[in-house]
């Protein structure tokens, strides 16, 4: 082998492998934002569940959650919010990459994937910028069927009516997808 073709080999080795633990590590950060997202939101929930009930509630997941997504944004660097196939808020509509990734995340659970550990990675695209995007599957608890089940208090029901018009977050059921949280950072 010639000298030359051992070094472009050995080098492209060195950068795939870089490369690898740039994505392993931007992962991680992802995940890890997502858990404080995740954690905070489910606390806020819980306690406004406790407290008052579903229509309670519902102030948590139409003022708080995209506050504390806002924040958390602002404090990481990264662009952090939640997506569905069947959005609430039009505001959380996917874009065309989100789209495509929330069908695979469909296929994905129906070939027997626990929707727990759903997932997916990519550097591409955005905005002309090269970004790190990652998206993580959201399962349906039995909390979320108050509000985004088949059946929902008619009290639940039209206050939902009244803030949003256009929601399309109705009918799940145990263990469905309910959506997904979407990061990206640019690199
Ligand atoms: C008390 C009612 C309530 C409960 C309980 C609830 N949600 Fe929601 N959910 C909402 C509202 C209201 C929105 C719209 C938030 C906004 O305006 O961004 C929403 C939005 C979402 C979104 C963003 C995408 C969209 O549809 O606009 C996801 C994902 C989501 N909920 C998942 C869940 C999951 C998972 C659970 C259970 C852990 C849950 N929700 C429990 C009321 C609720």
């Amino acid at each position: 082998m010639k000298l030359s073709t051992l070094f472009i080999g050995m080098t492209s080795v060195c950068c795939m492998t870089a490369f690898a633990d740039q994505a392993m590590q931007d992962t991680a950060e992802a995940k890890g934002l997502i858990k404080q997202f995740g954690g905070t939101l489910k606390g806020e929930l819980q306690t406004a569940m406790k407290a008052g009930g579903p229509v309670n509630a519902i102030e948590v997941c139409n003022t708080k959650a995209p506050g504390i997504a806002r924040d958390l944004s602002h404090s990481s660097g990264w662009d952090i919010a939640r997506t569905s196939l069947k959005t609430r808020n039009p505001t959380n509509s996917p874009d065309a990459w989100e789209l495509g990734v929330l069908e695979k995340f469909e296929e994905r659970k129906a070939a027997g994937e626990n929707p727990e550990a759903i997932d997916y990675a990519e550097v591409t695209e955005l905005n002309g910028q090269k970004t790190f995007r990652y998206m993580k599957a959201i399962p349906t608890g039995e909390v979320c069927l108050n509000c985004h089940g088949a059946e929902i208090k008619p009290e639940v029901e039209k206050k939902l009516g009244m803030l949003y018009p256009e929601d399309k977050a109705r009918g799940y059921s145990l263990g469905d997808i309910r959506g997904a949280f979407t990061l990206s950072k640019p690199l």
